[in-house]
C-alpha cells in the first residue's frame, strides 16, 4: 500500500475523533481541533502546502482558494450540501470533490418527520404553553390534527425525501413528490409523482428535501405559499436559499399557510431578533438535521476516506464531479 505520509492534508475546522484518527495515522495532518475556524493566516499558509482539504465549517471554497492551495487533488467535505463549493473551479482544476450522502439519510428524516408532527401537535408551543403558567387555561392553545389520512408533499425525493416517506406512512399519510426526475420505484416506495403545482395544492404538509442549486434557490416563493392550503404546512430541512424568507413571514403572518418548521434558514445563523421569530406560528431548529453522534462520526469517516481515495489518484467513495484520465 503506498505511503500517504507524503501528503499534507488540511482540515478548515474541527474533525469528529474518528477521521482524526484515521487521517493522522496515515497523512501528515494540519487540524484545528480546538474548534471554530482556522484564524486566517494560518489557514492560507496550510493550504500552500495542502494535497487535499478537509473542509468543515461551511467555507466558501472558490477560485480565490483554489489559487492559494496550488497541489489540491482532492476536497472532501463532511457534509452532503456542497452549495459552498465552486464545482466547476475545481473540475477545471483537475480536483476531486467528495460529500458525504447515504449516512445521513435517517437523522435528517428523523428531523423531519420531527417537525412535521410539531406544526400538526403542537409541540414547541405546548412547552411554552406550560413554560409560562398558561396550562389549565385552553385558550391560546388551540386543536392540532390528525397525520393519518392526510397528504405529505415532498419537493425533492432524493435518499432523505425517501426516507421522510417511510416515516410518514408510518403514521398512515399519504405521500406525493416532486422531482427533475420521475422515480421509477414509486410503487414500491409507495409514493406517487406529481407537479409542481400539484404537490403544492395538494399537500397538507409540504418538506423542502431538494439540493440548493439555481433551479432551487427561491423555489418556495411568493407564488408557491399562495397556491398552498390555508391549513397547510412547510417545513425545511434542505437549504435556507430555496425560500424567499420575506415570502414565508407574509405567506404565515396572513395565514396563507397555517405553520412553518424550518432546521435551514436564510439568513443563517438567523439572527435571535428576526421578525420570523415574532411569529406565533413557526418553529426554527439551529441546522441540526444531521447533528447526532453517530451520524456526525459517519460523515467524518466518509470524509476522511474520499480523503485518502483522492490521494491515491482513486474515485472517492462519495464524488460529486467527474475528472477526466
Ligand atoms: C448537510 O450535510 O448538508 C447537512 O445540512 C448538515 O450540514
Amino acid at each position: 500500500m503506498e505511503d500517504l505520509k507524503k501528503y499534507v492534508v488540511a482540515a478548515s475546522g474541527k474533525m469528529r475523533q474518528p477521521a482524526f484518527d484515521i487521517l493522522n495515522e496515515q497523512v501528515t495532518l494540519l487540524a484545528w481541533q480546538q474548534g471554530g475556524r482556522v484564524p486566517a493566516e494560518q489557514f492560507d499558509s496550510w493550504l500552500a502546502q495542502a494535497d487535499a482539504l478537509y473542509s468543515a465549517g461551511n467555507i466558501k471554497i472558490d477560485a480565490a482558494l483554489l489559487a492559494k492551495a496550488p497541489s489540491l487533488k482532492v476536497i472532501a467535505q463532511a457534509s452532503v450540501g456542497y452549495d459552498n463549493i465552486d464545482i466547476a473551479a475545481c473540475t477545471a482544476r483537475g480536483i476531486r470533490v467528495g460529500n458525504t450522502p447515504g449516512v445521513l439519510n435517517d437523522a435528517v428524516a428523523d428531523l423531519a418527520y420531527g417537525l412535521i408532527i410539531d406544526c400538526a401537535r403542537n409541540i414547541v408551543r405546548g412547552h411554552e404553553h406550560v413554560k409560562s403558567g398558561l396550562w389549565g387555561q385552553r385558550r391560546g392553545m388551540g386543536f392540532g390534527t390528525d397525520l393519518a389520512g392526510k397528504t405529505l408533499g415532498i419537493a425533492g425525493m432524493g435518499g432523505i425525501g425517501k426516507e421522510i416517506a417511510v416515516r410518514a406512512q408510518a403514521s398512515k399519510m399519504k405521500v406525493i413528490y416532486h422531482n427533475r426526475h420521475r422515480r421509477t420505484d414509486e410503487k414500491q416506495l409507495g409514493v406517487s409523482y406529481a407537479s409542481w403545482e400539484d404537490l403544492l395544492a395538494q399537500s397538507d404538509f409540504v418538506v423542502a428535501a431538494v439540493t440548493l442549486n439555481p433551479s432551487t434557490k427561491g423555489m418556495f416563493n411568493e407564488q408557491a405559499f399562495a397556491m398552498m392550503k390555508p391549513t397547510a404546512s412547510f417545513i425545511n430541512v434542505a437549504r435556507g436559499a430555496v425560500v424567499d424568507t420575506k415570502a414565508l413571514y407574509q405567506a404565515l403572518k396572513e395565514g396563507q399557510i397555517a405553520h412553518a418548521a424550518l432546521d435551514v434558514t436564510d439568513p443563517e445563523p438567523l439572527p435571535g431578533d428576526h421578525e420570523l421569530l415574532t411569529l406565533p406560528n413557526i418553529t426554527v431548529t439551529s441546522h441540526i438535521a444531521s447533528s447526532t453522534t453517530e451520524t456526525r462520526d459517519a460523515m467524518a469517516v466518509l470524509t476522511a476516506e474520499n480523503i485518502l481515495a483522492g490521494l491515491r489518484g482513486e474515485r472517492l467513495p462519495a464524488q460529486i464531479n467527474e475528472i477526466k484520465g
